[in-house]
């Protein structure tokens, strides 16, 4: 059975941002504040990783310092270890997200470490957040593909998600990092991780590299799972796997749900004028195809 609403977890400030040419500070605030207005209530707004890997998301701190809280808008804060957990903390972030993988290689080349060195170091963060009350999110990339190893075994997803949500993680985000998934592979991947994680725990990641998160999406919709990571004006991708593009763009979502008649509680046209601004910013054009449409109407 569809969902009747699904919640719409906004990535572009965080994994959109992080792979574009920097914009500042206040562009970056003026966004995290549109898209609190526009109706979407869980916002990425930036991560605490080594400015030497990331150097755009580097002014995370301020943003979380400088954001206009909305009341039931959870502000949420990409954390690798436990200096990010700190430097998180003392911004003012609602929740955290530590970020693991189901590829030995992109784990080495994302965070410097192997699978299992990640969980280690995961632990501590865990356990200081949860000291905290702080809820944590998990992500695990590569659910549908590598760019270093290609195929990815989908027992190795199950595997690390169920670790993830073990470990405490109140959600877990699964990551088709490059955008290669096609919809029964994907529905697939979701069914079998489903089986050691209860489906309402999951949530689908899904960049948009070769065209096909939506039918991915769409395949996996009925499964139970009723939360979608997405990036406003589709910005983005990952500066650790060559090719990715942006996240499936936001407006493209929420367009084809509400269309089906499955609520988000977004405003569809706000939103895409927020997606405008920010490419506008970028020099570019949005990545949305509904907001190309909608802003031409
Ligand atoms: P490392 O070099 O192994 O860590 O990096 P280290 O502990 O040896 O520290 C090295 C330096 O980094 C030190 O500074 C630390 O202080 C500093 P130095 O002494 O050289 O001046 N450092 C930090 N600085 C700020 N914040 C921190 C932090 N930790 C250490 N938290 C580390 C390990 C994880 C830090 C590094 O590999 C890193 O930052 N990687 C960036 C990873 C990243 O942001 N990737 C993109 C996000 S993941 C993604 O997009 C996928 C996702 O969207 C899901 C999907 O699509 O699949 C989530
Ligand atoms: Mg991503």
């Amino acid at each position: 059975m569809l969902p009747h609403k699904v919640s719409i977890f906004e990535v572009g400030a965080r994994d959109g941002l992080q792979n574009e040419l920097p914009v500042s500070t206040q562009d970056k605030l003026t966004l995290i504040d549109q898209l609190a207005d526009v109706g979407v209530t869980r916002i990425e707004a930036g991560s605490f990783v080594s400015p030497k890997w990331v150097p755009q998301m580097a002014d995370s701190g301020d943003i979380f310092k400088q954001l206009t809280r909305k009341p039931d808008v959870v502000y949420s804060a990409l954390t690798p270890n436990l200096k990010g957990l700190e430097l998180a903390l003392d911004a003012g972030a609602d929740e955290v997200a530590i970020f693991g993988a189901a590829s030995e290689t992109f784990s080495q080349r994302n965070i410097n470490c192997s699978i299992e060195e990640s969980i280690a170091r995961f632990e501590p963060v865990m356990a200081m957040a949860k000291a905290r009350n702080i809820p944590v999110r998990g992500y695990v990339s590569c659910v549908l593909g590598c760019p270093y190893e290609g195929d990815i075994e989908i027992d190795e997803v199950a595997r690390v998600s169920e670790i993830l949500y073990k470990m405490g993680c109140y959600e877990i985000s699964l990551g088709d990092t490059i955008g290669v998934g096609t919809p029964i592979k994907a529905r697939k991947m979701v069914e079998a991780v489903a089986k050691l994680v209860p489906v309402e725990k999951l949530a689908l990641h899904f960049h948009d590299t070769y065209g096909q998160a939506l039918a991915n999406i769409q395949a996996c919709l009925d499964t139970g799972i009723s939360v979608i990571d997405s990036s406003v004006a589709g910005l983005g991708g990952c500066p650790y796997a060559k090719g990715a593009s942006g996240n499936l763009a936001t407006e493209d979502v929420v367009y084809m749900l509400h269309g089906m008649g499955i609520e988000t509680g977004i405003d569809l046209h706000k939103l895409a004028k927020a997606g405008q601004q920010i490419s506008a910013a970028l020099g570019r054009l949005t990545g949305s195809k509904v907001a190309q449409a909608i802003c031409s109407e």
